[in-house]
């Protein structure tokens, strides 16, 4: 028997990436592979029949998240638990979300290879919908696993065309069909995330491994701003309720109330919709998207309790909504399992350092409920969300080796 570790196989990791970065592939080299889609579920199915060549148990929960698991000695146990997400942005990377699917399925591999048996069963997630870019709010798999969202509501869910989230899950299960179970096991008696870093900070330090030691919280809302559609050539500006105009005004105030001289609040408008859309009609109606993040809960509360009013003083003659899609408290993720990732890495050689996320995961939404964690890998000058991504082959692999190794650690307890 040997080491799990040493039975981490680059170039099958790599192939896979390669494999599913097909489905949704787009002509500058990312993934367009949003939840629910024909894209995802082509993933589900080509995952569905690596596992099953395996032998290992495939099954899915009700809002569609779906669970790889290697049998342990003692199946009963509560699993030691991987995944991450296989939903990418609309011009995304081949390496979000999915390389912490591909490396989980990997570390089950090399299990088999090595001829372990782990006492718990060790399972992969890939969590639905974790992007949110189809169906808000996103990290919505995890975020109903947990409770923090309820399932009833984020089955209502509909996509800018109307498609109601219920009806996208089950054409997804008709063509990509998998053993189903009743309600969330939340029993995992540790959780750990592998994700590209989709920062600078690896590449900038030459380290390969990112031990994670928590997440920043987050907070996203919609605002619809109703004026009067009126015609651009007869209608006076003195009288019109030109909503272009007023959501311009209050994304300037917000800009002003997010203002932080440290650069460390993340204030983001990525959506922003302006109708009719007629070169010649007063826009009558906006809506736009707000995403702000920051590591301090109290600031999040204080400057999210602020939107409101600040909108309502900036919107002029129209009328504003403000409403809360999303709150996530910042994760600070268990002492323990951040020291087993940093212990593993150095027993690998791989030189790593400790850092927080930027971005959010699904194991923000694990932690509260067993011992958590992640590991990065580094991306080629931090970029993400773009179709730029890159990654290599080595780092992947290396990311992989820590996680089979703490996996193996954290199943055998
Ligand atoms: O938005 C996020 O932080 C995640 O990458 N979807
Ligand atoms: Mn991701
Ligand atoms: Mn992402």
């Amino acid at each position: 028997m040997s080491d799990a570790a040493s039975r981490i196989d680059e170039t099958r990791l790599w192939q896979r990436h390669v494999d599913m970065a097909k489905l949704g592939g787009l002509p500058k080299g990312g993934v367009n592979r949003q939840a629910l889609s024909a894209e995802d579920a082509a993933a589900r199915r080509l995952i569905g029949g690596w596992a099953q060549a395996r032998g290992y148990d495939l099954f899915g929960d009700p809002i569609g998240n779906l669970y790889i698991r290697r049998a342990g000695t003692e199946n009963d146990a509560a699993p030691v638990v991987t995944g991450s997400h296989m939903d990418s942005q609309p011009t995304g990377g081949k390496y979000d979300g999915i390389y912490g699917v591909l490396a989980g399925f990997e570390a089950l591999e090399a299990l088999d290879d090595a001829g372990i048996r782990t006492r718990r069963p060790v399972q992969v997630v890939a969590w639905m919908n974790e992007e949110g870019s189809r169906f808000q709010p996103g990290a919505m798999g995890s975020s109903v696993w947990s409770g923090h969202d309820d399932l009833e509501k984020m089955l209502s869910v509909t996509d800018r065309e109307g498609v109601v989230l219920r009806d996208a899950l089950a054409r997804t299960l008709a063509e990509a069909p998998v053993r189903q179970v009743d309600g969330f096991d939340r029993n995992f008696h540790a959780y750990i995330e592998a994700h590209i870093e989709q920062g600078p900070r690896l590449e900038a330090g030459a380290k390969t491994i990112g031990v994670v030691t928590g997440i920043q919280g987050s907070q996203r809302y919609t605002l619809d701003i109703v004026g009067e559609e009126a015609h651009a050539g007869t209608t006076p500006l003195r009288v019109r309720k030109d909503a272009l105009k007023s959501a311009v005004a209050i994304v300037s105030a917000l800009e002003r109330h997010m203002h932080d001289p440290a650069d460390v609040v993340r204030f983001t408008v990525g959506r922003f919709e302006c109708r009719p859309g007629s070169p010649n009609t007063v826009p009558g109606h906006v809506h736009f998207t707000i995403d702000f993040r920051h590591p301090d809960a109290a600031v999040l509360a204080r400057l999210g309790s602020g939107i409101e009013a600040v909108a309502k003083a900036a919107v002029g003659p129209c009328s504003v909504t403000v409403q809360r899609i999303t709150d996530v408290a910042p994760t600070v993720f268990d002492a323990r399992i951040v020291d087993l990732v940093r212990d593993k890495a150095n027993a690998l050689g791989l030189p790593n350092m400790d850092m927080p996320s930027g971005a959010g995961h699904d194991a923000m939404h694990v932690a509260p409920f067993c011992p958590a964690g992640m590991i990065f890998v580094p991306c080629e000058r931090g970029i993400s969300h773009n179709e730029a991504e890159a990654a290599t082959p080595s780092d992947l692999a290396a990311g992989a080796r820590v996680l089979v190794a703490s996996l193996e650690a954290l199943a055998n307890e």
